[in-house]
Order: structure tokens, then C-alpha cells, then sequence
């Protein structure tokens, strides 16, 4: 339906947007909780200044019922498209059929979602699940068979990331018997739930004698885990092995400490083949590709962390 309305109205965009680097795109921003949001909310606003776009920026504070009337307020606004990084997967179709009604298009950025595909434009993000299933393939390969039991810290309930990187990492370890998940709890995606929620890992297994690895589903749960275990007086990426996802500034800095084994790179950069697909569109109603996959990387303390770090540190984590 919605391809129907928004090739429909590529003559209304065109005379009302005008060139490329002139329109007003509302963005609903989930909130600050890691280091790698505020690089993409720092990224997302540096382009629309680079390009000229009026960019109208709402922090929904990790609340979905937020980006909904955030949204609500920018079709109420008549922008020319909406940016979103939603927050859970689920209660979408509402608010995007509400956009499709006022001819706004609205582009995904990071996570997905459950909506049909046709109530949005487009979706700039990773291959989640891959991202996961990198973190498992790694933990297979650095413990050799050795029987490791692993703790792991989830992101935010019900968000995209957190389900697709269980599931990537379990695909990741399939098949290799002596690796066994021993707990599994939402971390939110922040350092001081990740190193509350590792605080009680460490005390139901023996002190963390019992565990050999984390695994959480991004760098600022691992971040406040490290302390945690650190407090606990083991030696974290010696006595407890850690693997990650982001490959933010600071788990550089952990890697080139010895503190961190491995993460998994997602770029902040979203913003620029969101605006890239939206300029085109709005331009002369280019279709762009239903999801637009950003690069993933495995990073390990083989690979400069110190470096890495310095060449990240100013990028606004
Ligand atoms: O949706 C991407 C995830 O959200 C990042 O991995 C995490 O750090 C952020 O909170």
C-alpha cells in the first residue's frame, strides 16, 4: 500500500522538497544509553548539517510511546520524510500507515522492525544475526575445545538487536558441545545495568570461578562488566574471556589492555545512506533497496586496539 502512496506522491515531493539538501526530516532518536548511540545521534547531525537538511531531533529516552508521538508531532509538522531508530520491534504499523496517509516517507535506522515492509521506505542497518553468530565463531575457535561455560548479557528487551544476536550467537556456537550458555539476562544495553546484572552472574557461579566467557550484545554492558569482574578480583580477558559488538572507543582501550578479547564492529554511520536513499527519492522518486546492509568487522587485541582507539576517540562516542 504504502509503495502505491509514496510513488503516488514523488510529484508532490519533487515540487514541494525541491534540490537535493533542501528538505526537513524529523528524527526519533531512542535515547543515550551506549557510547555507539551518541556517536550515530553525533553522525546523524553532522550529515544533515553537511547537506543542508533541517534536521528536528527528538530523544525518546528509551520509550517507545516517545518516538510514537515524536513522530505524530513531525507528520503534524509536514516534513519531508522521518528518520527512526526503533526502539522495540513490535506496535509500529499505526504510526507508519498515519505517515503513508500524509505521503511522509519514513526510513529505519539500526533496528528493525515487524511491519511489513511496505509501511516504510527503507532500513539502513546490519545483519544483526551475523553480527552474533561472528561473536559465537570466534568463542569456538579461542577456547579449542576446552569446555567453557558462558554468561550473556542481552540487550533491551524486545529490540532487534538483542534477538537477533542471541540467536546469532547460538547459531555461532551450534555444534561446538563443550560451549554451554549457563545465564542469560537483559543488561539494557548500559554499563551500569551490565555491571549490576555481571555482579550476580559472578556470585551464582562460584564467584566466577564457574564462568569462562561473556558474551553481551554490545560494548557498554561488556564495559561495566570488566569493572565488575575486576571487583570481583579476577583478571577479565584472562580468567573470563569477553566478546562484544560495537567496537566503540572504549573497548579499545579494554582490548589493548588485555581486558577485552573481541568485538564486533557496527558503524554509527546510518545517517548517510539514509539521507543518501531519501535525497534520491525525494528528488525524482528513485526507489531505493527495501534494506540497505552497513559492514560488520571483527576486531581482536591483534588488531591495534591502541590504534583503533586513537582513530575513533574524537568521533563523538
Ligand atoms: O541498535 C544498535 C544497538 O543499540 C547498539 O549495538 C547498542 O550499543 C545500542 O544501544
Amino acid at each position: 500500500m504504502l509503495e502505491r502512496i509514496l510513488m503516488a506522491s514523488v510529484a508532490v515531493f519533487s515540487l514541494g522538497a525541491g534540490a537535493a539538501g533542501a528538505q526537513t526530516i524529523g528524527f526519533s532518536q531512542i535515547g543515550s544509553e551506549s557510547g555507539w548511540r551518541a556517536a550515530e545521534t553525533t553522525v546523524t547531525m553532522n550529515e544533515a548539517k553537511e547537506r543542508g537538511i533541517d534536521l528536528r531531533f527528538s530523544d525518546a529516552q528509551q520509550r517507545q510511546e516517545n518516538q510514537i508521538a515524536a513522530m505524530r508531532s513531525f507528520i503534524a509538522q509536514g516534513v519531508d520524510a522521518i528518520l527512526v531508530a526503533p526502539v522495540v520491534a513490535t506496535g509500529w504499523d499505526s504510526v507508519l500507515e498515519e505517515a503513508a496517509e500524509a505521503e511522509i516517507p519514513v526510513v529505519l535506522l539500526d533496528r528493525m522492525i515487524d511491519s511489513s515492509p511496505d509501511l516504510y521506505l527503507t532500513a539502513v542497518g546490519s545483519d544483526l544475526v551475523h553480527e552474533g553468530r561472528v561473536a559465537g565463531e570466534w568463542l569456538v575457535s579461542a577456547v579449542n575445545g576446552e569446555e567453557c561455560r558462558v554468561v550473556e548479557l542481552q540487550g533491551t528487551t524486545g529490540s532487534s538487536p538483542a534477538i537477533d544476536r542471541k540467536k546469532g550467537f547460538e547459531e555461532g556456537i551450534a555444534g561446538a558441545d563443550n560451549i554451554e550458555i549457563v545465564r542469560s539476562q537483559t543488561g539494557d544495553f548500559t554499563r551500569t545495568r551490565g555491571k549490576e546484572v555481571m555482579e550476580s552472574f559472578l556470585q551464582a557461579e562460584n564467584g566466577g570461578a564457574d564462568i569462562c566467557a561473556l558474551y553481551a550484545h554490545n560494548d557498554d554492558m561488556a564495559v561495566g562488566a570488566i569493572q565488575a569482574i575486576k571487583e570481583a578480583g579476577l583478571k577479565p580477558g584472562e580468567d573470563i574471556l569477553v566478546v562484544s559488538i560495537d567496537a566503540v572507543p572504549d573497548i579499545f582501550q579494554a582490548l589493548a589492555a588485555g581486558e577485552a578479547n573481541a568485538t564486533v564492529e557496527l558503524t554509527p554511520n546510518m545517517a548517510g545512506p539514509a539521507f543518501d536513499a531519501l535525497e534520491a527519492y525525494l528528488a525524482d522518486g528513485t526507489m531505493p533497496e527495501k534494506f540497505i546492509q552497513t559492514e560488520s568487522k571483527l576486531y581482536t587485541q591483534a588488531d591495534d586496539p591502541a590504534g583503533e582507539y586513537e582513530a575513533r576517540k574524537d568521533l563523538g562516542y
